[in-house]
C-alpha cells in the first residue's frame, strides 16, 4: 500500500523550465557559448552548479570562484523571471493532484533540486499541502543520485517501497528508481522511457492508476 509521495516541482507542478532556460541563455549569450532549448533538456532536474558545468563543458578559464559568480548571476536573472509568479502559475490540476494525495492520507514531500522551491510554493500558495520540503543543500549528491527521495522517505517515515515519485526529467526518474520507489513520469514515453507510468501532464494525475 502507498504511504507517501514525493513531487518534483519544476516541470511537474509549474512551468519554471522556461524561466530557468531564459536565465541560462542570457548567461551563455554573454559568454559567447552556444546554448539552445535542446541543450537545455539535459539540465532539467540537475542542480545549479551541475547545470553550469554542463553549459561550460571543458572550456578553460572558469575556476571555482568564477563559477560561483556566474551561478549567482544566473540566479538573479531567474529570480527576475519568477518575480511575478502566483497561484495562476501552477499547472492546471497541480493543486488537485496534491489534494487528491492528501485526501488519500498520503504523506507528501517536495523533492526539488531547486533552492528556490520554498519561495515558489509559497508564492503559488500550495506550501500548506506539503508535509515536508527537502532542502537540497542538505544532501551529498543531487539527482540522479537517490539522496533527495531517500530523505523524503525518512522525513515522511515511509518505506521507499511504499512511495511514489513524480518527475518530468530523466535524471529525476533515475533518482526515484535508485531510491527504490516507483516513478510517475510527466511528459512523453520517448523522453521518459524508464518511468513506470506516464502522464502527459499533472492534470492527468490519478492515484487509482498507481496502486499495485
Ligand atoms: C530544478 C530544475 C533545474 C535547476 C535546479 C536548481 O531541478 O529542473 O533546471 O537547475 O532545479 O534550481 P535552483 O533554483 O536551485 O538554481
Ligand atoms: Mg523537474
Amino acid at each position: 500500500t502507498l504511504k507517501g509521495i514525493a513531487f518534483d516541482l519544476d516541470g511537474v507542478l509549474t512551468d519554471t523550465a522556461r524561466a530557468h532556460y531564459r536565465a541560462w541563455k542570457r548567461m551563455a549569450d554573454q559568454l559567447g557559448i552556444p546554448f539552445d532549448e535542446e541543450a537545455n533538456e539535459a539540465l532539467k532536474g540537475v542542480d545549479r552548479m551541475g547545470s553550469l558545468a554542463l553549459i561550460l563543458g571543458d572550456r578553460p578559464g572558469y575556476d571555482e570562484a568564477r563559477r560561483v559568480c556566474l551561478a549567482s548571476q544566473k540566479n538573479d536573472w531567474y529570480l527576475e523571471e519568477i518575480a511575478h509568479f502566483g497561484p495562476g502559475d501552477l499547472f492546471p490540476g497541480a493543486r488537485a493532484a496534491l489534494e487528491q494525495c492528501r485526501a488519500a492520507g498520503l504523506g507528501i514531500a517536495l523533492a526539488s533540486a531547486s533552492r528556490n522551491a520554498p519561495l515558489l510554493i509559497a508564492r503559488m500558495q500550495v506550501a500548506d499541502l506539503f508535509d515536508t520540503i527537502i532542502d537540497p543543500a542538505s544532501l551529498a549528491a543531487g539527482k540522479p543520485a537517490p539522496d533527495i527521495f531517500l530523505a523524503a522517505a525518512t522525513a515522511l517515515g515511509a518505506d521507499p517501497a511504499e512511495m511514489l515519485g513524480v518527475e518530468d526529467a530523466p535524471a529525476g526518474v533515475e533518482a526515484i528508481h535508485a531510491a527504490g520507489m516507483k516513478a510517475v513520469g510527466v511528459g512523453t514515453p520517448a523522453a521518459l522511457p524508464e518511468a513506470d507510468w506516464i502522464i502527459p501532464a499533472i492534470a492527468d494525475f490519478d492515484l487509482r492508476d498507481y496502486a499495485d
